[in-house]
């Protein structure tokens, strides 16, 4: 039997939820009220996170979540195995430098030298805004990877089935950023995961503010899509006073509408499609609702916490 047949790109789902989680500490909307009173039919969710591997063993994690410590204890694969202090992360991806995706960082600083990939604008917030490399030094070391914004590709020591390709994507700096309110290249990425032995492609991309041509051309070239679920429509935190933002100037594409993220993943009928990210307000939330139930009619999942995906 071919060698190749056997192998697989294993996905896990830590944290399917967008910032704040679902339910999110302070917030009584509908969603989190009735979640918290088990009148939903729907999940919990923590906050956005994801790990890969190609051999079971040795794993990526994709952008450290707050929630990290309860996400590994309920991921056994992921656990010390070898020796006294030990771990399955043998590398972190950073998409940007958002709270719910970087300030898990911190909760792994009693590991080894961390080995951290993320664009040189990341890396900046990073050291300045939020400088969590800053304080992670003075108790590991934090081993900084540059990573391509232009699509290109490079691999992982670690991770020796995996070929990765990072593009930056149109989207804006977090607000303690020194650049705010000036968008660069590399401020938010998207990923295509290839596992060599297969040519299998994830297309990871938690943060998706417009499908811009390339993002497109990345899409239509993955086996799985696993893309930005925040919010169902656009003014949905206005219209729930829950905030003052819309969803494209948070950079998030909601998925109703015309030219919506359901739209968009109808024009891909060939990947499995799955959202993640999927922000407390979001109706989709309830298993019961309509938009849930479009979201089933139009083929796309909703990713949770534990889920795998093998590809
Ligand atoms: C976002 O992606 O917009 C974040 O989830 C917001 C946040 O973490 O507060
Ligand atoms: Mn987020
Ligand atoms: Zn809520």
């Amino acid at each position: 039997m071919d060698a190749s047949i056997l192998k697989t790109m294993k996905i896990k789902i830590l944290g399917s939820g967008a910032g704040g989680g679902f339910p999110q500490w302070n917030c009584n909307c509908n969603n989190c009220k009735r979640i918290r009173s088990g009148e939903m039919n729907g999940k919990t969710r923590t906050q956005s996170s994801i790990s890969v591997s190609s051999d079971n063993e040795n794993w990526l994690l994709i952008n450290a979540s707050p929630d990290i410590r309860a996400q590994l204890e309920a991921f056994p694969a992921i656990q010390p195995k070898h020796g006294l202090r030990d771990t399955g992360i043998k590398a972190v991806l950073l998409m940007d430098s958002q709270i719910d995706h970087t300030t898990g960082l911190l909760m792994l600083r009693e590991g080894k030298p961390l080995d951290i990939y993320c664009t040189e604008m990341v890396k900046q917030d990073l050291t300045t805004g939020f400088p969590v490399f800053n304080m992670l030094a003075h108790y590991c070391t934090v081993n900084h990877h540059p990573i391509p914004v232009d699509g290109s590709s490079f691999t992982i020591p670690a991770l020796t089935d995996l070929r990765f390709y990072t593009r930056a994507l149109k989207s804006k700096a977090p607000p303690y950023s020194p650049h705010r309110h000036d968008p660069h290249e590399g401020d938010n990425i998207g990923v295509v995961i290839e596992q060599i032995s297969t040519g299998k492609k994830l297309f990871y991309s938690p943060g998706l503010g417009e499908i811009e041509e390339h993002a497109m051309t990345a899409m239509q070239t993955a086996d799985c899509l696993l893309v930005d679920g925040t919010f169902w429509t656009e003014d949905e935190m206005i219209d729930q006073q829950l905030g003052k933002k819309t969803a494209a100037e948070m950079g998030h594409l909601p998925q109703s509408g015309h030219g919506g993220m359901i739209e968009i993943l109808n024009k891909l009928p060939n990947a499995r499609k799955i959202l993640i990210h999927i922000n407390n307000s979001n109706p989709i939330l309830d298993e019961d609702s309509e938009p849930h139930r479009q979201l089933l009619q139009a083929g796309i999942e909703l990713a949770y916490d534990g889920m795998e995906i093998d590809l």
